[in-house]
């Protein structure tokens, strides 16, 4: 039996490629993929995703969020993802359309008429997530888990403490770790050991094919950012959040207690994990911290070859 997902993401570069993992796996039934702000604006994301399901002729409902996160302005990252949110490939325009509901409509209807309980993906902001939790309280007993792309227990990329995705929305983070969900968290201390090497990227181009073409173009933009900043390779963040629901064997994960850092002067968007167990608290989350990355890598090879 299929497991029944719905991944909620902001394309980008990660984003996409962790889409096109997820539609590629015999493991995953995509029900939705819903749409949040946050690499680049709603408009932006949106298209993005639309684009990229169309190029790789995947049909699934897609419905967008919110223009902005619960309580703040938007952050976007176009030092990562370029001005489109999805810079590098030549993407025709989609010939698929956003679906009239809203985000959390969507996810609202796909969890209620789902005989079995839905794993939730999110790769973005947590906006919708928290959003669908405070507006369908009777339907959280119908998640199976939630695994997420997000967060570190060790430093941040956006602030010294704080991961992209936490802190684009940290207060629809605070709703979503409090739930009582289970959790899976591919933070940064995972997702910096999911490197993709020059020679994968290579690998990926030789599958053939023009998904395989545009997988390796859209590597081929994103290493740039992270050669820049001292990485030998691209962290494929959001890959893990999939990875982890088709083979949880891939990541290595330690339940711990989580709170998220609404208020800090310094520290706001952080994944405050007690590492050590300190506060005795109830532990909330499975945190991932490492990866087999051979098997990553392979995993990501052969869902390239799945679009020939
Ligand atoms: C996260 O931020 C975004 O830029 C990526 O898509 C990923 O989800 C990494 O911090
Ligand atoms: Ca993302």
């Amino acid at each position: 039996m299929r497991i029944p997902v719905i991944i909620d993401c902001d394309p980008g570069h990660d984003d996409a490629i962790a889409l096109l993992l997820a539609f590629a796996s015999e493991k995953l039934d995509v029900k939705a993929v819903t749409i949040v702000a946050g690499n680049q604006t709603q408009e932006k994301t949106l298209n993005n995703a639309l684009k990229v399901l169309s190029f790789a002729g995947v049909n699934v409902p897609v419905a967008k969020g919110d223009d902005k996160p619960l309580m703040r302005d938007l952050i976007i990252a176009p030092e990562v993802h370029g001005d489109s949110g999805l810079d590098g490939p030549e993407l025709p325009e989609s010939n698929l359309k956003a679906c009239d509901m809203l985000a959390i409509e969507l996810i609202a209807k796909v969890v209620r008429e789902s005989d079995k309980k839905i794993t939730l993906i999110p790769t973005g902001a947590l906006t919708n997530i928290a959003k669908f939790l405070l507006c369908y309280p009777e339907l959280k007993e119908k998640i199976e888990r939630i695994s997420l792309m997000g967060g570190a227990c060790f430093g941040g990329n956006w602030s010294p403490a704080a991961e992209f995705n936490i802190l684009v929305d940290p207060e629809a983070a605070d709703i979503v770790f409090k739930s009582g969900i289970p959790i899976t968290m591919s933070g940064l201390d995972v997702t910096h050991k999911a490197l993709i090497y020059d020679e994968d990227v290579e690998r990926i181009r030789n599958v053939g094919g023009k998904v395989a073409v545009m997988v390796a173009e859209l590597l081929d933009f994103f290493a740039k950012f992270h050669m820049d900043m001292g990485f030998k390779g691209s962290p494929l963040h959001d890959p893990c959040a999939v990875a982890w629901v088709i083979d949880p064997s891939i990541l290595t994960t330690k339940k711990l207690h989580v709170d998220i850092e609404t208020k800090g002067e310094h520290t706001l968007g952080a994944t405050v994990v007690d590492y050590y167990d300190v506060l005795k608290k109830e532990k909330n989350v499975d945190v991932a911290f490492d990866i087999d990355r051979e098997r990553f890598v392979d995993m990501l090879v052969e869902a390239v070859k799945y679009y020939n």
